[in-house]
């Protein structure tokens, strides 16, 4: 269990989307969930996303994706191995989000982890993602700058660079050492001894990522498009004019799935609740019964939710549970569905939502199936 040392009012007033900070010890006495070892082991599999990044004989960047058979670059000084999601793959490193869960779990985006030999980093670069980088194993050295307008550049074709900043920050991160990066901050980090750091980043989509989102979805389920329609047409003199009323026709009809927040719920709860990153999903061989998951909470069985299973609902409809991409109607055992979303597992409460509603026994036992959510 991690706890972080944080007075979190003051951080999200202060700090979250607004500026970068070092939250010194913000875990004490900290433990890495994972050996470099098993990162390396992680880089080998097929499923998972990773890349190895250093400088060439000729100090010129070079990035590699995996996955990877041998690791030699990460005997000399000057190489990263990163690895996208391994809250996805690895329990015990899944625990290092927990602690961030006092931020909305729509917002949070995975678990990446890197192995960097003494002098490795990725870089000058700005992302596209709030992030907290976990120091764990080791000292890095960070600098981050002010939130500016930079020139960037492909150092390679897989690497996006900035040009150089001044810092606003400067220091070295020791074990348990927290810097919290808002997004669009450039910044960089070299390793001053072999060193393992964990970014749990938050995603918040752009207005492109929306826009092309919903219109994808547009495409995919609207067969009926509204066309755009003028049976009242007089004679005009400027008929290389397009007369306001014919713009603000455009603009309803272009619009009119999408005006109201409401309209966008199926979407976006799909949208959002995708998993970016493979899921280690492995659905009991045996599908469950109701009974047998009963029985199970009866003796005090804990559920977990899978790692990296994005679970939501809105606000304004909340009978409406989107896991995994995929709509789920909880009308009827809501506050289930609800719960399932907001905590990371489950147990003994759940029995209470059961008793005489045949629906949220069905609707679990039907997620414990899919691979979900496990027992422990
Ligand atoms: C790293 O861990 O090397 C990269 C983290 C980052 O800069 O986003
Ligand atoms: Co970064």
């Amino acid at each position: 269990m991690y706890e972080l040392n944080l007075e979190i009012n003051d951080f999200l007033d202060t700090y979250w989307q607004k500026k970068p900070t070092v939250i010194k010890q913000g875990f004490s006495n900290f433990i890495d969930p994972i050996l470099p070892d098993e990162i390396a082991g992680l880089a080998m599999e097929e499923e998972i996303e990773s890349r190895l990044v250093y400088r060439d004989e000729k100090d010129q960047w070079q990035a590699e994706c995996g996955p990877f058979e041998s690791f030699e670059k990460l005997d000399s000084d000057g190489a990263t191995l990163l690895i996208q999601a391994v809250d996805n793959w690895h329990e015990d490193a899944q625990q290092l989000v927990r602690p961030f869960r006092f931020l909305p779990n729509w917002r949070i985006d995975d678990l990446m982890i890197s192995y960097s030999t003494p002098k490795g980093g990725v870089g000058p670069h700005i992302d596209n993602y709030d992030v907290f980088i976990i120091q764990g194993l080791g000292k890095r050295h960070w600098r981050v700058g002010a939130q500016q307008a930079l020139s960037e550049f492909a150092a390679h074709g897989a690497l996006k660079h900035c040009e150089h900043f001044e810092a606003i920050i400067d220091v070295e991160l020791e074990p348990g050492d927290i810097l919290y990066i808002p997004v669009g901050f450039p910044h960089e980090g070299y390793a001053i001894e072999p060193s393992m750091n964990y970014s749990v980043g938050f995603r918040a989509p752009d207005q492109n990522d929306l826009l092309s989102g919903f219109a994808d979805h547009s495409i995919d389920t609207n067969e009926n498009a509204e066309r755009y329609g003028d049976r009242v047409m007089q004679q005009r003199e400027k008929t290389g004019q397009i007369e306001t009323q014919e713009l603000q026709e455009l603009h309803r009809v272009m619009l009119a799935n999408c005006a109201t927040p409401e309209q966008l719920i199926p979407w976006l709860g799909k949208m959002l609740s995708e998993a970016k990153h493979d899921l280690d999903l492995a659905p009991p061989d045996i599908a469950h019964t109701n009974e047998q998951v009963i029985d199970a909470l009866n003796e005090g069985v804990q559920f977990i939710r899978l790692g990296g299973l994005r679970a939501m609902y809105f606000e304004q409809n909340p009978s409406l549970i989107f896991i995994n991409g995929e709509q789920f109607d909880f009308e009827g055992c809501s506050e289930l569905g609800q719960l399932l979303c907001d905590q990371d597992e489950v147990a003994g409460e759940l029995l209470a939502h059961f008793s005489d509603n045949q629906q949220a026994i069905d609707l679990f036992t039907a997620l414990i199936n899919k691979g979900y959510w496990y027992a422990l």
